[in-house]
């Protein structure tokens, strides 16, 4: 049987074009669908179909180590409702857990639809007969019935990051049947948790009265299969760059500009509300006032980039954090010395290692997070064992590390509790608990991911031994 050849759809395209024509390269932009498809795609010819980042007439662009660039062009009106309207003010915040209130607009829907036809068209347009689609994310939950309806040979795969709301909060969306109608044209839908996948079958069976497993539900006569398949790192990447010299001597110089502190505590987050940096920033205060963490023996760098600043949840959230780290600065800091390492640029992957290696503990504590791949990141740069992971309950990243310390961050107590704990916690300790982690990361990293999904997608199994492969 000829192998199958793999299209990606997925909102963004992973490549920078802000750099002149011609000299496009890869971009590891923040966010985890890029960190995590990234490694995989350089492996094996693939195509990628997504949006270029700016709005008017599509850039051609064009072929990064083998893959085949196809950009989606979008207006100033579709990015406005399509991306920062239902993608990140409807859907962002009712799949976590409402943590900011959704805000539901007809106007929104109608962008969401016609710009997921755009993509479906387009994926229809570039696939192979017989070629796997692999679709990606939140932002695209029509596409895979819209594909289905132009292009009945493909293999259809979907696979969302964040997580999948119990049936009560999706029950909110006014279009919730077409959404749901949208993803049951896939083959297989992969979430990150098993709670995902059961959530999902608990909708299909209450709003289409479908017969549904947590594994497999009944459309007609077709199954659409489901499953968790939690997204991982490049571990083998990660620790390479942790070891060096360069990353371990850029380590040595920051832990100096630190002030040599006893201890460095970092947070590497996208500007989101979900990440939970009010309620850490509040607890760290608070620890900083009760005089149980000091300044000169412990400092916090929040690395907080700056994400989707159209969106007014966003803005309010930058307003507000900034404030408070400025206030926590100004309230405790010394001269030359603040409390809160406050940053909001890019790194590249060698200064993100340095960074991790800086760091003795991470704090990595959403209200809700389909994985958190940073945390993972911590893990696989923690090369000599050492290291202390303080991980959200809420984090999908928490059902497979087990020895992180991990907190529910909405209880302020908790919090500060679990952090002096991981503070305090002798290295012996740590080292048991990091060991695990990594030995954990080591057989569950981005191939593990990418070869259980695909062999659960394409039957003949040559994809995945293609895309996998050493
Ligand atoms: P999300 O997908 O919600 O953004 P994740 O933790 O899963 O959260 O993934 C974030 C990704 O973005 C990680 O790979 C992380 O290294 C990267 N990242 C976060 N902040 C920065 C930054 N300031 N510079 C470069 N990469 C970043
Ligand atoms: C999360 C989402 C991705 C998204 C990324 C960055 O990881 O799951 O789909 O690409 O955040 O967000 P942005 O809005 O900049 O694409």
């Amino acid at each position: 049987m000829r192998p199958r050849s793999l299209v990606v759809v997925a909102n963004r395209l992973p490549i920078d074009d802000s750099v002149p024509d011609g000299a496009c390269e890869w971009r590891r932009s923040p966010g985890g669908l890029v960190s995590a498809l990234h490694p995989l795609l350089r492996r094996q010819p693939a195509t990628w179909v997504g949006w270029a980042g700016r709005s008017g007439p599509a850039p051609s662009l064009p072929d990064i180590d083998g893959v085949r660039m196809v950009t989606v062009p979008l207006s100033d009106e579709d990015i406005r409702d399509h991306y920062e309207g239902f993608a990140n003010a409807t859907l962002w915040p009712l799949y976590h857990d409402a943590v900011e209130q959704p805000t539901y607009h007809r106007r929104w829907w109608e962008a969401y639809r016609r710009v997921n036809q755009r993509f479906a068209d387009a994926a229809a347009e570039v696939a192979d007969p017989e070629a796997v689609v692999w679709v990606q994310d939140y932002h695209l939950q029509l596409v895979p019935a819209m594909l289905r309806e132009r292009r009945p040979d493909v293999r259809i795969g979907f696979f969302l990051h964040v997580p999948f709301p119990p049936p009560e909060l999706f029950m909110q969306l006014p279009r919730r049947d077409a959404l749901l109608t949208g993803l049951l044209g896939a083959d297989l839908i992969g979430f990150q948790r098993p709670q995902a996948t059961h959530n999902f079958a608990q909708l299909a069976a209450r709003l289409f009265d479908l017969p549904a497993t947590d594994e497999r539900i009944t459309v007609g006569d077709r199954a659409v299969r489901t499953g968790a398949f939690p997204v991982s790192i490049d571990m083998a990447e990660m620790a390479t760059l942790a070891n060096q010299s360069e990353v371990i001597e850029r380590a040595r110089r920051w832990r100096g500009d630190l002030g040599h502190p006893r201890h460095v505590v970092l947070s590497v987050d996208r500007m989101d509300y979900t990440k939970g940096i009010e309620q850490r920033l509040k607890a760290y205060s608070e620890l900083l006032a009760d005089g149980r963490v000091k300044v000169h023996e412990t400092a916090l760098v929040q690395v907080a980039m700056p994400s989707r600043e159209r969106v007014g949840h966003y803005q309010v959230l930058r307003d507000r954090v900034e404030r408070e780290v400025g206030r926590i600065n100004g309230e405790f800091g010394r001269v030359g010395e603040p409390a809160v390492h406050y940053l909001t640029q890019p790194f590249n992957r060698a200064e993100l290692a340095a960074l991790y290696r800086v760091a003795d503990v991470l704090a990595a504590t959403p209200l809700r997070d389909g994985m958190n791949l940073v945390a993972k990141e911590y893990v696989a740069a923690r090369v000599d064992d050492t290291g202390a992971l303080l991980l959200s309950e809420f984090a999908g990243a928490a059902v497979e590390l087990t020895h992180a310390f991990l907190v529910n961050p909405h209880d302020l107590d908790g919090l500060k509790r679990t952090l002096l704990t991981a503070l305090q916690t002798p290295p012996a300790e740590l080292r048991i608990r990091m060991r695990a982690m990594r030995s954990h990361l080591r057989t569950h990293d981005i191939r593990a991911w990418a070869r259980a999904y695909l062999t659960a997608l394409d039957e003949t199994g040559g994809l995945a031994a293609r895309l996998t492969a050493d």
